[in-house]
Protein backbone atom coordinates (compact mmCIF):
# COMPACT_ATOMS: atom_id res chain seq x y z
CA UNK A 1 0.00 0.00 0.00
CA UNK A 2 1.08 3.07 -0.80
CA UNK A 3 0.78 6.75 0.91
CA UNK A 4 -1.64 8.77 0.03
CA UNK A 5 0.32 10.13 -3.84
CA UNK A 6 -1.26 13.71 -2.57
CA UNK A 7 1.79 14.04 -0.38
CA UNK A 8 5.38 15.58 -1.01
CA UNK A 9 7.41 12.21 -1.97
CA UNK A 10 9.61 12.98 1.30
CA UNK A 11 6.97 12.09 3.69
CA UNK A 12 7.43 8.51 3.13
CA UNK A 13 11.36 8.38 2.38
CA UNK A 14 13.92 6.81 4.10
CA UNK A 15 17.52 9.09 3.83
CA UNK A 16 20.90 8.01 3.82
CA UNK A 17 23.85 9.94 4.67
CA UNK A 18 26.74 9.82 2.95
CA UNK A 19 30.14 11.38 4.26
CA UNK A 20 31.87 10.91 0.88
CA UNK A 21 35.52 11.03 1.96
CA UNK A 22 34.80 8.14 4.32
CA UNK A 23 32.16 5.66 2.32
CA UNK A 24 33.99 3.88 -0.67
CA UNK A 25 37.37 5.12 -2.50
CA UNK A 26 37.88 4.31 -6.06
CA UNK A 27 41.30 5.17 -7.18
CA UNK A 28 42.98 4.37 -4.08
CA UNK A 29 44.26 7.65 -2.34
CA UNK A 30 43.15 6.52 0.94
CA UNK A 31 39.76 8.70 0.02
CA UNK A 32 36.30 8.17 -0.45
CA UNK A 33 35.01 9.31 -3.90
CA UNK A 34 31.97 9.59 -6.27
CA UNK A 35 32.79 7.22 -8.21
CA UNK A 36 33.15 4.91 -4.77
CA UNK A 37 29.65 6.15 -4.30
CA UNK A 38 28.28 4.49 -8.20
CA UNK A 39 30.27 1.48 -7.16
CA UNK A 40 28.10 1.30 -4.11
CA UNK A 41 24.86 2.29 -5.41
CA UNK A 42 23.09 -1.81 -5.67
CA UNK A 43 23.91 -1.82 -2.07
CA UNK A 44 22.28 1.29 -1.07
CA UNK A 45 19.18 -0.05 -3.20
CA UNK A 46 19.34 -3.11 -1.28
CA UNK A 47 18.56 -0.99 1.87
CA UNK A 48 15.62 0.41 0.30
CA UNK A 49 16.64 4.24 1.27
CA UNK A 50 15.23 6.80 -1.23
CA UNK A 51 17.80 9.67 -1.02
CA UNK A 52 21.37 10.15 -0.74
CA UNK A 53 22.15 12.86 1.40
CA UNK A 54 25.98 14.00 0.49
CA UNK A 55 28.16 15.80 3.13
CA UNK A 56 30.06 18.47 0.95
CA UNK A 57 32.00 17.40 -2.39
CA UNK A 58 32.40 20.94 -3.65
CA UNK A 59 36.16 22.43 -4.15
CA UNK A 60 37.16 23.08 -1.06
CA UNK A 61 41.11 23.46 0.99
CA UNK A 62 39.47 20.49 3.40
CA UNK A 63 40.15 22.88 6.12
CA UNK A 64 36.90 21.68 8.18
CA UNK A 65 36.93 18.38 5.09
CA UNK A 66 34.37 20.35 2.63
CA UNK A 67 32.50 22.52 4.63
CA UNK A 68 34.75 25.24 3.39
CA UNK A 69 33.76 25.87 0.07
CA UNK A 70 36.47 27.51 -2.06
CA UNK A 71 33.96 26.59 -5.45
CA UNK A 72 30.36 26.07 -4.93
CA UNK A 73 30.18 25.07 -8.77
CA UNK A 74 32.77 22.63 -8.97
CA UNK A 75 33.71 18.96 -7.07
CA UNK A 76 36.89 19.03 -5.12
CA UNK A 77 39.21 16.70 -7.44
CA UNK A 78 39.58 14.43 -4.62
CA UNK A 79 36.11 13.62 -5.23
CA UNK A 80 35.81 13.58 -8.96
CA UNK A 81 34.59 16.12 -11.20
CA UNK A 82 31.00 18.00 -12.39
CA UNK A 83 31.14 14.72 -15.11
CA UNK A 84 31.22 12.19 -11.95
CA UNK A 85 28.61 14.40 -10.22
CA UNK A 86 26.35 14.27 -13.04
CA UNK A 87 27.14 11.19 -13.52
CA UNK A 88 25.91 9.84 -9.85
CA UNK A 89 22.81 11.55 -10.18
CA UNK A 90 22.29 9.97 -13.39
CA UNK A 91 23.09 6.31 -12.21
CA UNK A 92 21.31 6.84 -8.67
CA UNK A 93 18.23 7.90 -10.02
CA UNK A 94 18.08 4.56 -11.96
CA UNK A 95 18.11 2.84 -8.90
CA UNK A 96 15.38 5.29 -7.65
CA UNK A 97 17.90 7.30 -5.58
CA UNK A 98 17.97 10.75 -5.89
CA UNK A 99 20.87 12.95 -4.73
CA UNK A 100 20.48 15.66 -1.96
CA UNK A 101 23.62 18.39 -1.65
CA UNK A 102 25.27 20.17 1.38
CA UNK A 103 24.55 23.54 0.71
CA UNK A 104 27.46 25.55 3.36
CA UNK A 105 25.63 29.32 3.15
CA UNK A 106 26.86 30.66 6.31
CA UNK A 107 29.99 31.12 5.26
CA UNK A 108 32.79 30.24 2.23
CA UNK A 109 36.36 28.94 2.58
CA UNK A 110 39.00 31.85 2.74
CA UNK A 111 40.08 30.83 -0.76
CA UNK A 112 37.36 31.33 -1.73
CA UNK A 113 37.65 33.65 -4.87
CA UNK A 114 35.08 36.40 -3.20
CA UNK A 115 36.96 35.87 0.08
CA UNK A 116 40.51 36.88 -1.77
CA UNK A 117 38.80 39.35 -3.58
CA UNK A 118 37.41 40.78 -1.10
CA UNK A 119 40.45 41.10 1.39
CA UNK A 120 42.06 43.15 -1.30
CA UNK A 121 40.86 46.30 -0.37
CA UNK A 122 37.43 47.82 1.48
CA UNK A 123 36.17 49.07 -1.47
CA UNK A 124 36.62 46.01 -4.09
CA UNK A 125 33.06 44.87 -4.96
CA UNK A 126 33.20 41.61 -3.05
CA UNK A 127 34.43 43.26 0.32
CA UNK A 128 31.00 43.87 1.12
CA UNK A 129 30.22 39.96 0.71
CA UNK A 130 31.57 39.10 4.38
CA UNK A 131 31.52 40.56 7.66
CA UNK A 132 33.92 43.02 8.65
CA UNK A 133 34.18 45.85 11.33
CA UNK A 134 36.92 48.49 11.61
CA UNK A 135 39.05 48.43 14.73
CA UNK A 136 42.66 48.69 16.46
CA UNK A 137 44.57 45.56 16.53
CA UNK A 138 44.27 43.51 19.58
CA UNK A 139 41.15 45.24 20.48
CA UNK A 140 38.45 42.25 19.58
CA UNK A 141 35.25 44.20 18.25
CA UNK A 142 34.00 41.68 21.05
CA UNK A 143 34.79 38.48 23.31
CA UNK A 144 32.12 36.26 20.54
CA UNK A 145 34.27 32.75 20.61
CA UNK A 146 34.20 30.85 17.31
CA UNK A 147 32.87 27.41 17.50
CA UNK A 148 35.99 25.45 17.10
CA UNK A 149 37.72 27.58 19.38
CA UNK A 150 39.57 31.25 19.67
CA UNK A 151 37.65 34.36 19.04
CA UNK A 152 34.97 35.24 16.20
CA UNK A 153 37.21 38.09 14.72
CA UNK A 154 40.10 37.67 13.32
CA UNK A 155 42.45 40.68 11.99
CA UNK A 156 43.83 41.80 8.48
CA UNK A 157 46.16 43.97 9.01
CA UNK A 158 46.20 45.64 5.20
CA UNK A 159 42.61 46.41 5.61
CA UNK A 160 42.81 47.91 9.45
CA UNK A 161 39.45 45.63 9.53
CA UNK A 162 38.15 42.19 11.31
CA UNK A 163 36.19 39.53 9.60
CA UNK A 164 33.50 37.60 11.63
CA UNK A 165 33.95 33.46 11.41
CA UNK A 166 31.82 31.53 13.71
CA UNK A 167 33.92 28.44 12.68
CA UNK A 168 37.54 28.35 11.67
CA UNK A 169 39.51 31.29 10.26
CA UNK A 170 39.11 29.77 7.21
CA UNK A 171 35.46 29.94 6.91
CA UNK A 172 34.78 33.54 7.09
CA UNK A 173 31.16 34.19 7.04
CA UNK A 174 28.93 35.61 4.38
CA UNK A 175 27.42 38.73 4.70
CA UNK A 176 23.44 37.78 3.94
CA UNK A 177 22.78 41.37 4.37
CA UNK A 178 24.06 41.81 1.17
CA UNK A 179 21.71 41.64 -1.62
CA UNK A 180 24.21 40.69 -3.96
CA UNK A 181 25.92 37.77 -1.63
CA UNK A 182 21.67 36.34 -1.65
CA UNK A 183 21.96 36.77 -5.55
CA UNK A 184 24.87 34.66 -6.31
CA UNK A 185 23.79 31.83 -3.60
CA UNK A 186 20.48 31.91 -5.10
CA UNK A 187 21.82 31.29 -8.84
CA UNK A 188 24.18 28.83 -7.62
CA UNK A 189 21.32 26.85 -6.34
CA UNK A 190 19.05 26.79 -9.89
CA UNK A 191 22.27 26.08 -11.22
CA UNK A 192 22.38 22.69 -9.05
CA UNK A 193 18.85 21.83 -9.35
CA UNK A 194 18.85 22.18 -13.45
CA UNK A 195 21.61 19.66 -12.93
CA UNK A 196 18.86 17.44 -11.45
CA UNK A 197 19.67 16.97 -7.62
CA UNK A 198 16.78 15.87 -5.05
CA UNK A 199 17.44 18.81 -2.69
CA UNK A 200 19.52 20.32 -0.29
CA UNK A 201 20.55 19.78 3.54
CA UNK A 202 21.82 23.42 4.55
CA UNK A 203 24.46 23.72 7.00
CA UNK A 204 24.12 25.66 9.80
CA UNK A 205 20.98 27.64 8.21
CA UNK A 206 19.83 29.73 11.56
CA UNK A 207 22.82 31.30 11.56
CA UNK A 208 22.98 33.19 8.28
CA UNK A 209 20.93 36.05 9.45
CA UNK A 210 23.81 37.16 12.90
CA UNK A 211 23.87 40.26 13.71
CA UNK A 212 27.27 40.75 15.70
CA UNK A 213 27.02 43.80 17.40
CA UNK A 214 24.20 42.37 18.88
CA UNK A 215 25.61 38.92 19.74
CA UNK A 216 23.05 37.33 18.08
CA UNK A 217 24.24 33.63 16.07
CA UNK A 218 21.39 31.59 15.99
CA UNK A 219 17.28 32.95 14.84
CA UNK A 220 18.49 36.13 13.33
CA UNK A 221 15.55 39.01 13.41
CA UNK A 222 15.94 38.56 9.33
CA UNK A 223 16.26 35.01 9.13
CA UNK A 224 12.92 33.97 8.49
CA UNK A 225 12.74 36.32 5.31
CA UNK A 226 15.97 35.56 3.77
CA UNK A 227 14.53 31.63 4.01
CA UNK A 228 11.73 32.55 2.82
CA UNK A 229 13.49 34.69 -0.37
CA UNK A 230 16.11 31.87 -1.30
CA UNK A 231 13.02 29.50 -1.34
CA UNK A 232 10.60 31.48 -3.44
CA UNK A 233 13.83 32.18 -5.44
CA UNK A 234 15.08 28.35 -5.89
CA UNK A 235 13.59 25.24 -4.23
CA UNK A 236 9.84 26.03 -4.93
CA UNK A 237 10.51 25.85 -8.86
CA UNK A 238 11.12 22.13 -7.88
CA UNK A 239 10.11 19.04 -6.54
CA UNK A 240 12.63 18.79 -3.67
CA UNK A 241 13.43 17.64 -0.18
CA UNK A 242 15.07 20.65 1.87
CA UNK A 243 16.57 20.14 5.17
CA UNK A 244 18.03 22.78 7.64
CA UNK A 245 20.40 22.31 9.94
CA UNK A 246 19.02 24.56 13.12
CA UNK A 247 20.94 23.98 16.63
CA UNK A 248 18.27 26.91 17.62
CA UNK A 249 15.45 25.89 17.15
CA UNK A 250 11.97 25.09 19.12
CA UNK A 251 8.85 23.65 17.86
CA UNK A 252 7.43 27.08 16.75
CA UNK A 253 10.04 27.87 14.56
CA UNK A 254 10.07 24.50 13.25
CA UNK A 255 6.60 25.15 12.30
CA UNK A 256 7.99 27.98 10.35
CA UNK A 257 10.87 25.84 8.79
CA UNK A 258 8.61 23.23 7.62
CA UNK A 259 5.25 25.01 6.89
CA UNK A 260 3.31 22.91 5.13
CA UNK A 261 2.54 25.81 2.64
CA UNK A 262 6.47 25.35 1.08
CA UNK A 263 7.14 28.35 1.62
CA UNK A 264 10.72 27.60 3.49
CA UNK A 265 11.96 24.06 3.95
CA UNK A 266 10.48 20.49 3.55
CA UNK A 267 12.27 20.34 7.49
CA UNK A 268 15.26 20.79 9.80
CA UNK A 269 17.47 19.07 12.19
CA UNK A 270 16.45 19.65 15.55
CA UNK A 271 19.06 18.88 18.86
CA UNK A 272 17.02 19.01 21.14
CA UNK A 273 17.53 15.21 22.16
CA UNK A 274 21.09 15.44 21.30
CA UNK A 275 22.18 17.59 24.17
CA UNK A 276 20.61 15.47 26.95
CA UNK A 277 23.67 13.77 27.98
CA UNK A 278 26.22 16.62 28.81
CA UNK A 279 26.24 19.12 31.68
CA UNK A 280 23.28 21.26 31.35
CA UNK A 281 24.67 24.86 30.16
CA UNK A 282 28.00 23.50 29.14
CA UNK A 283 30.00 22.12 26.44
CA UNK A 284 29.38 18.84 25.00
CA UNK A 285 32.68 17.50 26.27
CA UNK A 286 31.50 17.71 29.37
CA UNK A 287 30.21 14.22 29.93
CA UNK A 288 26.88 13.26 32.03
CA UNK A 289 24.34 10.38 31.70
CA UNK A 290 21.87 10.29 29.38
CA UNK A 291 19.01 11.88 30.90
CA UNK A 292 16.03 9.12 29.57
CA UNK A 293 13.04 10.32 30.92
CA UNK A 294 13.65 13.54 29.18
CA UNK A 295 14.86 12.22 25.84
CA UNK A 296 11.21 10.86 25.93
CA UNK A 297 9.60 13.98 26.58
CA UNK A 298 11.89 15.81 24.56
CA UNK A 299 11.13 13.53 21.15
CA UNK A 300 7.36 13.38 22.31
CA UNK A 301 7.00 17.16 22.24
CA UNK A 302 8.53 17.31 18.60
CA UNK A 303 6.30 14.53 17.54
CA UNK A 304 3.24 16.21 19.07
CA UNK A 305 3.83 19.75 18.57
CA UNK A 306 4.52 19.45 14.85
CA UNK A 307 2.12 16.75 13.56
CA UNK A 308 -0.10 18.63 11.21
CA UNK A 309 1.51 22.20 11.37
CA UNK A 310 4.74 20.43 9.88
CA UNK A 311 7.32 17.88 9.66
CA UNK A 312 10.23 16.37 11.63
CA UNK A 313 13.35 14.48 10.55
CA UNK A 314 14.26 11.40 12.45
CA UNK A 315 18.04 11.24 13.14
CA UNK A 316 20.54 9.78 15.99
CA UNK A 317 23.36 10.10 13.85
CA UNK A 318 25.41 11.96 11.17
CA UNK A 319 28.93 13.08 10.77
CA UNK A 320 29.23 15.56 13.86
CA UNK A 321 27.83 13.02 16.39
CA UNK A 322 29.69 9.81 17.78
CA UNK A 323 27.24 6.20 17.17
CA UNK A 324 24.46 5.94 18.71
CA UNK A 325 24.94 2.36 19.33
CA UNK A 326 27.89 3.26 21.56
CA UNK A 327 26.40 6.60 22.82
CA UNK A 328 23.20 4.73 24.02
CA UNK A 329 22.85 1.68 23.26
CA UNK A 330 25.47 -1.44 24.53
CA UNK A 331 28.41 -1.77 21.79
CA UNK A 332 29.74 -4.88 23.25
CA UNK A 333 27.51 -8.13 24.44
CA UNK A 334 24.07 -6.19 23.05
CA UNK A 335 25.17 -4.55 20.21
CA UNK A 336 22.82 -5.88 18.05
CA UNK A 337 20.11 -5.76 20.02
CA UNK A 338 20.54 -2.51 21.43
CA UNK A 339 21.50 -1.03 17.38
CA UNK A 340 17.73 -2.42 16.78
CA UNK A 341 16.43 -1.15 19.13
CA UNK A 342 17.64 1.97 18.91
CA UNK A 343 16.13 2.14 15.05
CA UNK A 344 13.22 0.74 16.07
CA UNK A 345 12.13 3.76 18.53
CA UNK A 346 13.65 6.25 15.74
CA UNK A 347 11.77 4.36 12.78
CA UNK A 348 8.31 4.48 13.91
CA UNK A 349 7.86 8.05 14.85
CA UNK A 350 6.04 10.89 12.49
CA UNK A 351 9.15 12.46 9.99
CA UNK A 352 11.49 11.70 7.64
CA UNK A 353 13.92 8.89 8.92
CA UNK A 354 17.58 9.81 8.20
CA UNK A 355 20.61 6.72 8.48
CA UNK A 356 24.11 8.01 9.17
CA UNK A 357 26.80 5.68 6.76
CA UNK A 358 27.42 2.68 8.82
CA UNK A 359 24.66 3.16 11.37
CA UNK A 360 22.94 0.10 9.24
CA UNK A 361 25.92 -2.11 10.07
CA UNK A 362 25.65 -1.26 14.16
CA UNK A 363 29.24 0.81 13.32
CA UNK A 364 30.76 1.53 16.61
CA UNK A 365 32.68 4.80 18.19
CA UNK A 366 36.74 4.32 18.33
CA UNK A 367 39.44 4.70 20.79
CA UNK A 368 42.45 6.52 19.29
CA UNK A 369 46.12 8.64 19.89
CA UNK A 370 45.45 12.37 19.64
CA UNK A 371 47.65 12.25 16.45
CA UNK A 372 45.65 9.37 14.83
CA UNK A 373 42.62 12.09 14.74
CA UNK A 374 41.75 14.17 11.85
CA UNK A 375 38.83 16.48 12.83
CA UNK A 376 39.75 19.70 13.39
CA UNK A 377 37.33 20.53 16.60
CA UNK A 378 38.86 17.21 18.17
CA UNK A 379 42.32 18.51 17.90
CA UNK A 380 41.02 21.80 18.93
CA UNK A 381 39.09 20.62 21.55
CA UNK A 382 42.63 18.68 22.88
CA UNK A 383 44.97 21.42 22.95
CA UNK A 384 42.49 24.20 24.77
CA UNK A 385 41.77 21.67 26.96
CA UNK A 386 45.43 20.64 28.09
CA UNK A 387 45.91 24.67 28.25
CA UNK A 388 43.61 25.10 30.67
CA UNK A 389 45.16 22.36 32.78
CA UNK A 390 42.73 19.14 32.21
CA UNK A 391 43.97 15.90 32.65
CA UNK A 392 44.92 14.07 29.80
CA UNK A 393 42.47 11.23 30.58
CA UNK A 394 39.40 13.57 31.03
CA UNK A 395 39.75 15.02 27.37
CA UNK A 396 40.57 12.02 26.00
CA UNK A 397 37.79 10.35 27.69
CA UNK A 398 35.48 12.93 26.36
CA UNK A 399 36.77 12.50 22.59
CA UNK A 400 35.98 8.80 23.17
CA UNK A 401 32.19 9.81 23.72
CA UNK A 402 31.82 12.92 21.42
CA UNK A 403 34.42 13.09 19.12
CA UNK A 404 33.40 14.15 15.79
CA UNK A 405 35.91 11.87 13.97
CA UNK A 406 33.68 8.24 15.76
CA UNK A 407 31.35 9.08 12.87
CA UNK A 408 34.11 9.53 10.14
CA UNK A 409 36.23 6.18 10.13
CA UNK A 410 36.07 4.61 7.04
CA UNK A 411 33.23 2.46 5.83
CA UNK A 412 33.31 -1.15 6.73
CA UNK A 413 32.59 -2.97 3.88
CA UNK A 414 34.23 -6.44 4.33
CA UNK A 415 37.21 -8.37 5.81
CA UNK A 416 40.10 -7.60 3.67
CA UNK A 417 42.50 -4.79 4.19
CA UNK A 418 41.30 -1.53 5.00
CA UNK A 419 37.58 -2.82 5.53
CA UNK A 420 37.20 -2.89 1.59
CA UNK A 421 37.37 1.08 1.75
CA UNK A 422 40.15 1.78 -0.23
CA UNK A 423 43.23 -0.27 -1.47
CA UNK A 424 45.98 2.38 -0.50
CA UNK A 425 46.28 4.30 3.06
CA UNK A 426 42.95 5.37 4.15
CA UNK A 427 43.08 9.08 5.69
CA UNK A 428 41.29 7.69 8.92
CA UNK A 429 42.00 4.91 10.79
CA UNK A 430 40.06 2.03 9.89
CA UNK A 431 37.98 0.91 13.18
CA UNK A 432 40.00 -2.23 14.36
CA UNK A 433 36.19 -3.53 14.92
CA UNK A 434 35.61 -4.46 10.87
CA UNK A 435 36.32 -8.04 10.59
CA UNK A 436 33.65 -8.74 12.44
CA UNK A 437 31.53 -5.43 11.82
CA UNK A 438 31.11 -5.06 7.94
CA UNK A 439 28.60 -5.14 5.14
CA UNK A 440 29.70 -8.46 3.80
CA UNK A 441 28.88 -10.51 6.74
CA UNK A 442 25.52 -8.34 7.46
CA UNK A 443 23.85 -9.03 3.97
CA UNK A 444 24.77 -12.81 4.79
CA UNK A 445 23.13 -12.43 7.98
CA UNK A 446 19.08 -12.84 8.14
CA UNK A 447 19.38 -11.62 11.69
CA UNK A 448 21.84 -9.01 11.07
CA UNK A 449 21.24 -5.00 11.97
CA UNK A 450 21.19 -4.20 8.20
CA UNK A 451 18.17 -6.61 8.02
CA UNK A 452 16.12 -4.88 10.50
CA UNK A 453 17.15 -1.68 9.15
CA UNK A 454 15.56 -2.46 6.04
CA UNK A 455 12.37 -4.27 7.88
CA UNK A 456 11.82 -0.87 9.16
CA UNK A 457 12.12 0.85 5.48
CA UNK A 458 9.70 -1.80 4.16
CA UNK A 459 7.31 -1.40 6.90
CA UNK A 460 7.29 2.49 6.21
CA UNK A 461 6.21 2.01 3.03
CA UNK A 462 3.20 -0.89 4.00
CA UNK A 463 1.43 1.36 6.79
CA UNK A 464 0.64 4.64 6.35
CA UNK A 465 0.32 5.04 9.81
CA UNK A 466 3.74 5.38 10.17
CA UNK A 467 3.65 8.23 8.06
CA UNK A 468 0.65 9.89 8.93
CA UNK A 469 -0.42 8.29 12.84
CA UNK A 470 -0.92 10.74 15.52
CA UNK A 471 1.72 9.93 18.28
CA UNK A 472 1.00 9.36 21.89
CA UNK A 473 3.88 8.95 24.57
CA UNK A 474 3.07 5.73 27.21
CA UNK A 475 4.67 5.27 30.27
CA UNK A 476 6.49 8.35 30.50
CA UNK A 477 7.89 7.93 33.71
CA UNK A 478 8.86 4.55 33.33
CA UNK A 479 12.74 4.49 33.97
CA UNK A 480 13.71 1.78 31.19
CA UNK A 481 10.73 1.66 28.97
CA UNK A 482 10.80 3.43 25.60
CA UNK A 483 6.62 3.15 24.58
CA UNK A 484 4.31 4.90 22.28
CA UNK A 485 1.65 4.59 19.91
CA UNK A 486 0.55 5.59 16.49
CA UNK A 487 -2.67 6.29 15.17
CA UNK A 488 -4.44 6.76 11.82
CA UNK A 489 -8.16 6.67 11.70
CA UNK A 490 -8.97 2.97 12.73
CA UNK A 491 -5.49 1.37 12.78
CA UNK A 492 -2.92 1.70 15.92
CA UNK A 493 0.61 0.77 16.18
CA UNK A 494 2.40 0.08 19.40
CA UNK A 495 6.01 0.08 19.65
CA UNK A 496 7.41 -0.56 23.12
CA UNK A 497 11.44 -0.96 23.84
CA UNK A 498 13.39 -1.62 26.35
CA UNK A 499 16.01 0.83 26.74
CA UNK A 500 18.55 -0.64 28.72
CA UNK A 501 20.67 -4.04 29.29
CA UNK A 502 18.64 -5.69 32.37
CA UNK A 503 15.35 -7.87 31.65
CA UNK A 504 12.32 -5.72 32.97
CA UNK A 505 8.49 -6.85 33.60
CA UNK A 506 6.88 -4.83 30.59
CA UNK A 507 4.01 -2.94 32.35
CA UNK A 508 1.89 -2.45 29.55
CA UNK A 509 -1.32 -0.72 29.65
CA UNK A 510 -4.45 -2.41 30.49
CA UNK A 511 -6.32 -1.23 26.83
CA UNK A 512 -3.14 -2.75 25.34
CA UNK A 513 -3.12 -6.15 26.78
CA UNK A 514 -6.00 -6.67 24.22
CA UNK A 515 -5.51 -8.77 20.46
CA UNK A 516 -2.68 -7.75 18.55
CA UNK A 517 -0.27 -8.99 15.91
CA UNK A 518 3.64 -8.75 16.27
CA UNK A 519 4.93 -7.19 13.20
CA UNK A 520 8.64 -6.97 14.43
CA UNK A 521 10.52 -7.77 17.24
CA UNK A 522 14.42 -7.67 17.62
CA UNK A 523 14.80 -11.26 19.24
CA UNK A 524 13.35 -14.67 18.00
CA UNK A 525 11.79 -15.37 20.61
CA UNK A 526 9.81 -13.09 23.30
CA UNK A 527 10.35 -14.72 27.17
CA UNK A 528 6.51 -13.55 27.61
CA UNK A 529 4.12 -10.74 26.43
CA UNK A 530 4.91 -9.40 30.30
CA UNK A 531 8.76 -9.88 29.87
CA UNK A 532 11.23 -7.23 28.16
CA UNK A 533 14.54 -9.01 27.39
CA UNK A 534 17.90 -6.72 27.19
CA UNK A 535 16.98 -4.20 24.73
CA UNK A 536 13.88 -5.64 22.71
CA UNK A 537 12.07 -3.57 21.07
CA UNK A 538 8.55 -4.35 19.56
CA UNK A 539 6.32 -3.18 16.99
CA UNK A 540 2.45 -4.24 17.51
CA UNK A 541 -0.43 -3.62 15.14
CA UNK A 542 -3.82 -3.55 17.56
CA UNK A 543 -6.52 -5.53 16.04
C1 LIG B 1 27.80 21.97 10.65
C2 LIG B 1 28.42 20.79 9.97
O1 LIG B 1 27.59 19.67 10.15
C3 LIG B 1 29.80 20.61 10.55
O2 LIG B 1 30.40 19.41 10.16
C4 LIG B 1 30.62 21.80 10.19
O3 LIG B 1 31.87 21.74 10.83
C5 LIG B 1 29.94 23.11 10.59
N1 LIG B 1 28.55 23.14 10.29
C6 LIG B 1 30.56 24.29 9.88
O4 LIG B 1 30.20 24.28 8.53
Amino acid sequence: MQNNNQQPWWKNSVVYQIYPRSFQDSNGDGIGDLQGIIDRLDYLEELGIDAIWLSPVCKSPQDDNGYDISDYMDIDPMFGSIKDMENLIARANEHNIKIILDLVLNHSSDEHSWFVEAKKSKDNRYHDYYVWRDGVKGELPNDMKACFGGSCWEWVEDLGQYYFHLFSVKQPDLNWDNPKVREEIYNMINWWMDKGVGGFRLDVIDQIAKEPDLKITNNGPKLHDYIREMSRETFQKGDLITVGEAWGSTPSLAKLYSNPDNSEFSMVFQFEHIGLDQEEGKEKWDLAPLDFIKLKKVLSKWQVALHGYGWNSLFWNNHDLPRIVSRWGNDKEYRVESAKMLATVLHCMQGTPYIYQGEELGMTNVKYQVDEYRDIETLNIYEERTQKGYAKEEIMKSIYAKGRDNARTPMQWDSTDNAGFTKGEPWLKVNPNYTEINAELALKDDNSIFNYYKKLIALRKQYPVIIDGKFELLLEEDPNIFAYTRTLEDTELLVICNFYGETIGCTIPEQYKKDKELILCNYKQSVSEEVLQPYEARIYLMK
